[in-house]
Formats: C-alpha cells, sequence, structure tokens
C-alpha cells in the first residue's frame, strides 16, 4: 500500500524543482514589449464627403504617418542618393505647388521627362482607389511600388531601396514604433507614406471658407461660380464639382473634347477596354489649379486664361466626346462662348481655389 510519507514527499519535491528549472530554462526570452502604436484621427472638413478609403490593412497611427513623412522627404528613399542620384516623393510633390511639380513637363529633379504632367496631393483620402491621369492604379501603397519601379522616376529596385532605408540609423526604430518590428520592407515604407499622403488634407480655400459662411466673394467671383455651376453659364460642375462637392473632381474620367484623334496607350480606355473611354482623363481637382499648371495630362495649356479660351470657344467635335460636353452642339457649338467679363469672372473664381493654409502647412513641410 501506498503512504505518502516524509521520503516520498522530499522526492517528490525534488521532482517538481527539477522540472520547474528544466522548464524555466527552456524558457523562450520574453518579447521585447513594443507599445501599440497610437492611432491616427483624421479629422473630416466640415462638409467634406465621408466615404473617405483607408485600405483595413494599412490602418492610419501616429508612429506610422510620422515615419511616412520622414520618407516622403528623405532623398535616400530612391536607393540611388549614393550614385549621386537622391530623389523621393517631395523632388516632384512639392507642397508650394499643392504637391505637384508647378513646372514644365513633369521634369524630375533627375531630369527624366515624366510621361505625362505631375497631379497633386490633394484629399486623396477620398480617392475611390483609381490613382494616376487614367485612374490605373488602385492605391497609394501602390503608386509607392511602382514609383520605385518606373523608368522616369526612381528608375530604382525595391531591394536598393530597402538596403538604403535599412542602413540610416533612425529608421529601425521608426519601423519599430510603427509595425511591431524593426523590419525594413517595401512593403512597410509603401504603407508608412501612404499613410503620410492620406494626411495632406486641403480645405481652407477662400471658396471653402465662403461654404462655411466665414468669408464673403466679391461679386466678379460670386459671378463666376454661377458660371462654374450652371449649365446654361459654363457648365464645369458636372465634371469638376463645386457647392456641395468640395474636393473639386468627381474623380471620375471624360473625354472633354480638347482633340478628334486620341492616344488609346494612356487614356482611360487602355484601362477598362470601353470605347466610351476613349481618350477620357481623370478630372482632376481644381483646388490649387492656380498652382498646378502646365495643364491637361499632356500639359498642352500653359496658363488658366488658355483653358478658359478652350472652354469657350476650343472645343473638338468627335463622337467620343463627352455628352457632357454639350456645348458642342448647337446653338453652341465650339464651347461655353463667354465673353471676356465671364472669363475674366470665371478665372476669379479658380482663383478662390487656392488654398494656401495647406501649402504652408507645417505638419506637411519637410521634417528635416
Ligand atoms: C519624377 C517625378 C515624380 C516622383 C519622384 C514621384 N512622383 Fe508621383 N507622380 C508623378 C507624375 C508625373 C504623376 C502622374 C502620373 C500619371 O498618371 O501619368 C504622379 C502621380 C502620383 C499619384 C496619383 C495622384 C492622383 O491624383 O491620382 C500618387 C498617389 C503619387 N504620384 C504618389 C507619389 C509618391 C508617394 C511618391 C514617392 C514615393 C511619388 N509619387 C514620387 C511624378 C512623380
Ligand atoms: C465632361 C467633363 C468636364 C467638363 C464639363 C469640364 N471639364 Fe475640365 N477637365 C475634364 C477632364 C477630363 C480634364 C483632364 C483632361 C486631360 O487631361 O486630358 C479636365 C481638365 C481641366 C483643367 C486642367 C486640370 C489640370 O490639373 O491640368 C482645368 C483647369 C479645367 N478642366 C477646368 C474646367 C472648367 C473651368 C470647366 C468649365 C468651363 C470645365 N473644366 C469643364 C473634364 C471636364
Amino acid at each position: 500500500m501506498f503512504r505518502f510519507n516524509k521520503f516520498h514527499s522530499n522526492a517528490f519535491l525534488i521532482i517538481i524543482l527539477v522540472l520547474l528549472l528544466s522548464s524555466a530554462c527552456k524558457k523562450k526570452p520574453v518579447p521585447e514589449k513594443v507599445p501599440a502604436p497610437t492611432p491616427y484621427t483624421i479629422t473630416i472638413p466640415k462638409g467634406f464627403p465621408t466615404n473617405f478609403v483607408i485600405p483595413p490593412d494599412n490602418p492610419m497611427t501616429v508612429e506610422g504617418v510620422k515615419l511616412g513623412h520622414y520618407l516622403y522627404y528623405d532623398g535616400r528613399l530612391s536607393g540611388k542618393a549614393d550614385e549621386g542620384k537622391p530623389q523621393t516623393c517631395a523632388s516632384c510633390h512639392i507642397q508650394s505647388h499643392s504637391f505637384e511639380n508647378g513646372v514644365g513637363r513633369g521634369v524630375g529633379t533627375n531630369g527624366n521627362l515624366t510621361h505625362n504632367v505631375m497631379l497633386p496631393h490633394v484629399n486623396l483620402l477620398w480617392n475611390p482607389g483609381t490613382f494616376g491621369w487614367n485612374g490605373s492604379v488602385p492605391s497609394i501603397e501602390d503608386d509607392v511600388k511602382e514609383t520605385v519601379v518606373s523608368p522616369t522616376e526612381f528608375a530604382s529596385t525595391p531591394e536598393k531601396v530597402v538596403s538604403a532605408i535599412k542602413a540610416i540609423p533612425m529608421y529601425p526604430p521608426m519601423f519599430k514604433a510603427a509595425f511591431g518590428t524593426s523590419e525594413v520592407t517595401m512593403d512597410r515604407i509603401a504603407k508608412a507614406i501612404a499613410q503620410f499622403v492620406r494626411t495632406e488634407i486641403s480645405s481652407d480655400s477662400k471658396f471653402d471658407r465662403y461654404i462655411r459662411g466665414e468669408e464673403q466673394l466679391t461679386a466678379s467671383e460670386r459671378n463666376g461660380l454661377v458660371l462654374f455651376t450652371t449649365e446654361e453659364g459654363a457648365d464645369c460642375f458636372h465634371c469638376h464639382g463645386g457647392v456641395g462637392n468640395p474636393l473639386m473632381t468627381t474623380n471620375l474620367f471624360y473625354n472633354n473634347a480638347k482633340d478628334s484623334v486620341f492616344n488609346t496607350n494612356d487614356d482611360r480606355y487602355s484601362v477598362t477596354g470601353l470605347t466610351s473611354d476613349i481618350g477620357a482623363y481623370k478630372a482632376t481637382t481644381l483646388r490649387n489649379i492656380e498652382l498646378t499648371g502646365p495643364y491637361m495630362h499632356d500639359g498642352r495649356f500653359q496658363t488658366l486664361d488658355d483653358v478658359i479660351n478652350f472652354y469657350s470657344s476650343g472645343l473638338v467635335y468627335s463622337k467620343y466626346a463627352n455628352p457632357l460636353m454639350h456645348k458642342l452642339n448647337p446653338p453652341y457649338g465650339h464651347g461655353a462662348e463667354l465673353n471676356p467679363q465671364q472669363k475674366a469672372d470665371l478665372k476669379a473664381f479658380l482663383l478662390t481655389l487656392t488654398d494656401t493654409t495647406f501649402t504652408h502647412n507645417p505638419k506637411l513641410a519637410n521634417p528635416f
């Protein structure tokens, strides 16, 4: 019969002790505690749509936005600084130009000609997933990855980019704070930059303040607004927004009657294959339009006066012109047929879309 005597109880204790010790030796090292990143709260400006886009696999965090902010401005990002070719997003997307470059035809700092003129970074949080003039890029994250390899942009490789960023002592701890470990990957770089780009929000132009009842428009600006937002006027609002659509774009693609023959290699048709998209490009936002010439995807118009003259009397008939360009039809024919005063008024209104709070916002400026 088994009796639990002193000998047994000592042996029992020893066994427990051995077990405890051995398990203590085998125990994995306690993982170093990294505080979870702090959720970043986006403030949606008054009157702006609530259907903004943040991909579920890239939630915005304070640490992620901060990391993205530095990468966006770090010329070493291209992975080619050693070769004397530093380049980063801000080399082309310049804050004082609404994160466009505002100079000639999309010339990057390395002298490469980009195929099209630039697009600004403004309120891309609301882009439904059609980035680029023809909407071929589904997300900002994808745009970063394309920028890295594009022969007219970084002309680099993800490997070069990752190893350049990894080698800079300030970054691995920032990756750890943003993503939990200090591992630097192309995917994380793209995510962080996209988080920062989503904070590039413009909502303080004179027109915004007018809509909020904080400021009045001049008589000329008001007349321009009426022309912009009426079908009998210049009829711009169907494609470019306006009252009720402060993004100043529908983010849709139209053929706006510039030509009769079209390059179907880079238009919206090249993405969708729909004949209704032949010669169609994104109706870009008109926010900060003063700062982002030359105009149209191919930069054919140098000034806003050129653009207004085009919509007034320069429309070119083709069967692909969007039906909204109805001023191709009688009693018009070549456009809205504005008189000089109306042209001046329309231009005055377009200039109310400039947001200098945005172009001077220190939270979006070079952090270095
Ligand atoms: C060499 C100049 C250049 C550099 C550098 C550059 N871009 Fe661009 N970016 C462009 C041009 C040109 C376009 C218009 C592309 C098109 O659709 O043809 C563009 C378009 C975009 C768009 C689409 C905007 C829209 O409204 O659809 C995004 C997003 C973007 N760039 C992000 C970035 C990011 C992020 C970086 C840095 C990783 C970057 N770009 C670096 C030239 C540049
Ligand atoms: C049928 C839709 C449509 C209408 C109506 C329309 N636009 Fe456009 N607009 C576009 C498209 C599409 C583009 C870009 C076309 C391209 O690049 O080839 C554009 C481009 C522009 C640009 C240049 C944007 C840039 O970033 O280069 C300006 C400025 C502009 N439009 C102003 C106006 C004004 C002012 C009116 C009214 C007189 C107007 N638009 C009416 C569709 C339209």
